[in-house]
């Protein structure tokens, strides 16, 4: 198979974790790029005496901003499960508001609107780009439409150009779920600085950036900020307070609101701080192994991970779809390559077919033809920076040895 090949990459310092937990596995699904300057950065703060949020929580938090984009202000959080959950407290959405969310998601995408006691109003996704469309979102506003979560799917920025200018002429507010998408961009402007209401990063020990746990809410707006930087401890607010009366001691403080526990230690945060460094590196070395599965996978009878060439691909996962001619179905496909030692997996089965959501909307398939056909032929293939080529030629043998049977 031809391929064309890049400079070797110098991988002597990655600690590869998952050879480690999974001897038998030839090829992993993923495995954090994790390294000597993330150990020892994690080793300081340790020493330093120092662990939950403080000084390096902060300085995470202004790197990861000024990355974004200028103007912005970027709040570290626990996850993005809560990032996108203090976003739509932050916007006041709640009882008898509507949230309209993609059905080919995570779990998260949808909890935190039932978390906030709104409802959600689910919408098929492009089964071309596999994002949530401008069109799907107007078919789906009503008047109780306070805002939209759109997902930026395996990576590939949803289009922010046509949502963003339905979404302002309707007051629909825009939380944009990023878990995916670090680093992104759309005709060249970094996803986290569109002028959405909110961006949330997830920082979960599979994603692109990793701090083992954590997220980043990027917004735009001081009172979303301020709001969003609050309810992460709790509610408390310990400056206004003190400023109000001069006689007041520095420890004490309000509790303005009932607020969460969404705060990212300094020990998680030093981790961020060096991944930060490589992101941009790390992200080419995907993209690298992208374009490397895309060439090698042409003549499969699989459809390859959407890509569009005004975007610019996080490249969190490499989704594969197979074509109707391939006889074993995915489980089947998924266990044969388990046995060949390359750990592959499956995202997502769409939130329309969860137990809870089906019961509680009484909703059916044939309300979502591509987000429920894609399910039923996908399946994600090992992508993570560290990959070598003789494991991209490796995956890509053994599943065109199953698809051909
Ligand atoms: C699309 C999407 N949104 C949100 C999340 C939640 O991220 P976290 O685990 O950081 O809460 C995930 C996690 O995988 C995800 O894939």
């Amino acid at each position: 198979m031809a391929a064309s090949r890049a400079a070797p990459r110098d991988d002597s310092k990655v600690v590869s974790i998952a050879a480690i937990a999974h001897r038998k596995i030839t090829v992993p699904f993923f495995v954090p790029a994790i390294g000597d300057a993330e150990i020892n950065a994690v080793a300081r703060c340790m020493k330093s005496g120092w662990l939950t949020t403080g000084a390096l929580c902060a300085q995470f938090e202004r790197e990861f901003a000024a990355n974004i984009g200028p103007g912005l202000t970027a709040i570290a959080v626990s996850s993005a499960t809560a990032g996108l959950h203090l976003a739509l407290e932050a916007l006041g959405i709640g009882p008898g508001d509507e949230v309209i969310v993609p059905t080919l998601t995570f779990a998260a995408s949808a909890e935190v609107v039932y978390a906030v006691g709104a409802d959600v109003r689910f919408v098929d996704v492009d089964p071309a780009t596999l994002n949530v469309t401008v069109s799907a979102i107007k078919a789906a506003a009503g008047p109780k439409t306070k805002a939209v979560i759109v997902v930026h799917f395996a990576g590939l920025p949803c289009r922010l150009d046509e949502i963003i200018p339905f979404c302002e002429d309707n007051g629909i507010a825009i939380v944009e779920d990023c878990a995916h998408c670090f680093p992104g961009a759309l005709h060249g402007i970094t996803i986290g600085s569109w002028p959405t209401a909110a961006a949330v990063f997830s920082f979960y020990a599979n994603k692109s950036l990793t701090t083992g746990e954590g997220g980043m809410i990027v917004t735009h707006s001081k009172s979303i900020a301020d709001r969003c930087r609050m309810m992460r401890l709790h509610g408390i607010q310990r400056a206004e307070f003190n400023d109000q009366d001069g006689g007041r001691p520095t420890w004490d403080y309000d509790v303005a609101t009932p607020g969460f526990k969404y705060n990212l230690p300094d020990i998680a945060a030093a981790i961020g701080i060096e991944q930060l460094k490589r992101a941009q590196d790390l992200r080419e070395q995907r993209a690298r192994i992208a374009a490397l599965y895309s060439e090698m996978l042409a003549d499969l009878p699989v459809r390859i991970a959407p890509q569009s060439k005004t975007a610019r691909h996080g490249w969190h996962l490499f989704v594969v779809e197979l074509l109707r001619t391939v006889t074993l179905s995915r489980a089947e496909v998924i266990k044969l390559l388990a046995e060949a030692g390359v750990c592959a997996s499956m995202h997502y089965r769409p939130l329309h077919q969860m137990s809870f959501w089906r019961h509680r909307y009484s909703l059916r398939d044939s309300e979502f033809p591509a987000a429920s056909a894609y399910y039923e032929r996908c399946l994600s293939l090992p992508l993570f920076a560290t990959m070598t080529d003789f494991q991209v030629e490796y995956v890509v043998e053994k599943l065109s040895d199953i698809v051909k049977r």
